[in-house]
């Protein structure tokens, strides 16, 4: 099976406060985009990688991904305003129409060659497929302080990355977004807008998306776990 991967990081990581952009944040001596590179540039499924970047910073990946010595990127892309444009604009480039797309996000940097594959086959089989685990903290609806209901949490999932589409529906449903000045929050919501089904996967807790200072210390801790799995 086969796939093209378009991985947005034009953000500035405004929550994690380090005054950059957190895709060049080290972890154990890369960046974190590296880590999520890599992980496309030793995926045998994945054919070519385009990455989604703010204008100011194209020399930077430029420079990481030579340095890097990583070759399946094909296209480096300038990022809008929004999440939903900087993909909308990754998206635009690609042609084959009932290709497999994954979107996913360069602040990922954990996800597993396992899961991406068994996204991949739901995704071709039912067009639109994302990775989730079930929600584990008890949830409840709040207004102004005070809790409305607990929502039941046995059908609630926490939606990640990479989500997986048929190229010609994920880009008719960016397309009508942008005519509807519809913003969602991901990929796969646009696809619901639409009214098609959006299948999930059921993904690892390790799949965290960067986001905040103390997921750093996590992200430590789930590298040093991985090198040792490795040695064993
Ligand atoms: N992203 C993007 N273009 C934007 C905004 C975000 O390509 N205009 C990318 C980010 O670089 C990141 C992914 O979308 O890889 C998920 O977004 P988020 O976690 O919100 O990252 P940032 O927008 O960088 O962070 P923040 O919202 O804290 O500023
Ligand atoms: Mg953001």
């Amino acid at each position: 099976m086969k796939y093209d991967v378009v991985i947005p990081a034009a953000g500035q990581g405004k929550r994690m406060k380090k005054g950059v952009n957190k895709q060049f944040i080290n972890l154990q001596d890369h960046p974190v985009i590296v880590h999520t590179l890599q992980v496309f540039e030793q995926d045998p499924w994945c054919r070519k990688v385009i990455i989604v970047v703010n204008e100011k910073e194209v020399d930077l990946f430029k420079e990481l991904i030579e340095v890097n010595n990583i070759r399946k990127v094909s296209e480096i892309v300038k990022g809008g305003s929004e999440r939903q444009h900087s993909v909308y604009n990754g998206l635009k480039i690609l042609t084959d129409e009932d290709g497999i797309v994954l979107v996913h996000d360069g602040a990922r940097p954990f996800i597993e060659q396992e899961h991406v594959h068994r996204l991949v086959e739901e995704a071709s089989e039912s067009k639109a497929a994302v990775l989730a685990v079930p929600v584990k903290d008890t949830m409840k609806r709040v207004r102004n302080g005070k809790v409305i209901d607990t929502v039941e949490r046995s059908s609630l999932w926490a939606i990640q990355t990479p989500q997986a589409f048929v190229l010609s529906l994920i880009q008719y449903a960016h397309e009508k977004a942008q005519e509807k000045n519809y913003l969602g929050t991901d990929d796969a919501s646009l696809v619901e807008a639409v009214g098609e089904d959006v299948t999930i996967v059921e993904g690892s807790y390790n799949n965290i998306k960067l986001t905040t200072p103390e997921d750093l210390i996590y992200a430590e801790a789930i590298l040093q776990a991985q090198k040792i799995k490795e040695r064993k």
